[in-house]
């Protein structure tokens, strides 16, 4: 498998290493809202994508649209160059989901040791994003409450996995990062991950150690 993030995370050394900036933010960041689905990356020109893991995919106004496969390895991720978001001031995540009334999702924080590199000690953190109404609705969260203890300040990451219904067409819109404290607790919609080893150790095979193998 072409490991994008990988790839996506050693320019990111270069790019961290010319112009990293721990200056507080003054504005969200917007990391996706799909203008450059075409040329294959994100709002900050960084690989995003599904590696051929849905049944379909394409993008439309501020969102990408897929069909997760029944076989439950389908996952749709971002990369972007590593974010001290501790550090910059940004407390929360937030983007638009449409997905089946009732329907469940797993989100990935990926997050490295510190951001300079930006390449050791990558891992990963869940949240699990539940009874998501049928409608186009918007998921603001704070960065806390991951499992597996990551590093806010070094996030590298993010990837959707785990739908709860496959084969029916789910969405995901305008990924940001939100600059500014951001409410705590979670918002009703967003319940912390349970502790499935199981589910951790299998995304984490298919994002994480595959990729590696490759470098
Ligand atoms: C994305 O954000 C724009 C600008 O706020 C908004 O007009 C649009 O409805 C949003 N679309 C999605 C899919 O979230």
């Amino acid at each position: 498998m072409l490991d994008r993030r990988l790839l996506a995370g050693l320019a990111g050394g270069l790019w961290a290493a010319t112009t990293a900036s721990a200056a507080t933010c003054t504005s969200d960041l917007l990391i996706d809202n799909f203008v450059k689905w075409t040329s294959g990356t994100n709002n900050l020109d960084w690989q995003n994508g599904d590696d051929g893991s849905m049944t379909s995919i394409a993008a439309s106004a501020g969102q990408v649209v897929f069909v997760p496969k029944a076989d439950g390895s389908s996952y749709f991720y971002e990369s972007f160059p590593c974010v001290t978001a501790q550090t910059s001031g940004y407390g929360g995540l937030q983007f638009t989901i449409q997905g089946p009334a009732g329907a469940s999702v797993s989100l990935e924080l990926q997050t490295a040791t510190n951001c300079n590199p930006d390449t050791t000690g990558m891992k990963s953190s869940y949240n699990i994003i539940t009874d998501l109404t049928g409608r186009r609705q918007t998921v603001t969260m704070p960065l806390v409450g991951f499992d597996n203890d990551p590093n806010y300040d070094a996030i590298v990451g993010l990837a959707w996995s785990v739908f709860s219904q496959a084969n029916t067409q789910w969405t995901i819109g305008n990924i940001t990062l939100l600059c500014g404290s951001v409410a705590g607790g979670q918002p009703t919609s967003v319940a912390p991950a349970p502790t499935t080893a199981s589910m951790s150790t299998r995304l984490f095979r298919v994002w994480r150690f595959d990729g590696m193998k490759m470098g």
